[in-house]
């Protein structure tokens, strides 16, 4: 909910609040205390980037907000309301482009616009190709998924969970199987895509510059049992170029707040 003085200052409505939540999964070889009482409130427009060693719980996390995985106890509210399942509003990318290797590429597009029903074959078509053009593929439609490089795929999947235009899109390391130069134009494209379409996003990564360079936040999450540590207000202009000195700045600070969050057995990020 916007307070009075949120709308005097002109603030973003909130878009997702995480409340209290915590999930402990049960398995044969035991218990796993996966999240921790996290809390994370998103305002609407924002892109939350969500760092941490493996195992903290990120992917949780994002499975959660995305309604496909339940919590024991605490909620996550989209525009207010308790998510209960998931939604064409909040879509999923995660770090396996998981396309569909027998559909082309407009055919992996045209399947996520099942979620829009209403639509007619001509405006599904429409809609597919827009997307297609906006992440760079409009020569590739009928290519074979097998035929495209890594990067390709992920701009696949990314028009792919574009298409149903969903308010938020939540990312899970989409570009982490990526060599260095295709992932940094993919930054440069994922920030345009998040401004033009006007995208709230939520990012998972293990890279603390990727982080730095995309988010309006860096949210640090340390593992066993998962939870939220720092967050970092990222007062960079955009668009953001990795290699620039200021950026180098923050990462260093974070990369060290994080350092200072693990424990010795966990040291699996990458500055
Ligand atoms: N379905 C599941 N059943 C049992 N344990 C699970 C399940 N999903 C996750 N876990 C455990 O919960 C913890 C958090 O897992 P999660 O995948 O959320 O971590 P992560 O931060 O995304 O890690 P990574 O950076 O390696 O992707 C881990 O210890 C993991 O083994
Ligand atoms: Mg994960």
């Amino acid at each position: 909910m916007t307070t009075v003085s949120e709308e005097l200052r002109n603030v973003a409505p909130e878009k997702l609040a995480v409340e209290g939540v915590s999930k402990t999964f049960r398995t044969q070889r035991g218990h796993v205390h996966a999240l921790d009482n996290v809390s994370l409130n998103v305002r609407e427009g924002e892109f939350v980037c969500l760092v941490g060693p493996s195992g903290c719980g990120k992917s949780t996390l994002l499975s959660i907000i995305a309604g496909l995985e339940s919590t024991d106890s605490g909620q996550v509210l989209a525009d207010g309301k308790p998510v209960t399942g998931p939604g064409r509003e909040r879509m999923v990318m995660f770090q396996e482009s998981a396309l569909f290797p027998w559909l082309d590429v407009l055919g992996n597009v045209l399947f996520g616009l099942k979620l829009k029903p209403n639509l007619t074959g001509k405006e599904r078509r429409e809609v597919a190709l827009f997307y297609l053009k906006l992440v760079g593929l409009e020569n590739f439609i009928h290519a074979n998924i097998h035929e495209l490089s890594g990067g390709m795929k992920q701009r696949v999947a990314l028009a792919r969970a574009l298409a149903p235009n969903p308010r938020v899109l939540l990312m899970d390391e989409p570009f982490a199987a990526l060599d260095a130069l295709t992932r940094e134009q993919l930054y440069g494209d994922i920030q345009r895509i998040w401004a033009e379409r006007k995208k709230t996003i939520i990012f998972v990564t293990h890279n603390v510059r990727e982080a730095v360079c995309l988010g309006d936040r860096v949210v640090l999450f340390s593992p066993h049992p998962g939870r939220i540590q720092e967050k970092f207000e990222i007062k960079l202009p955009r668009p953001r170029d990795i290699n620039s000195v200021d950026l180098a700045k923050y990462s260093t600070e974070i990369t060290r707040a994080l350092k200072r969050h693990l424990k010795p057995e966990t040291t699996e990020v990458a500055e």
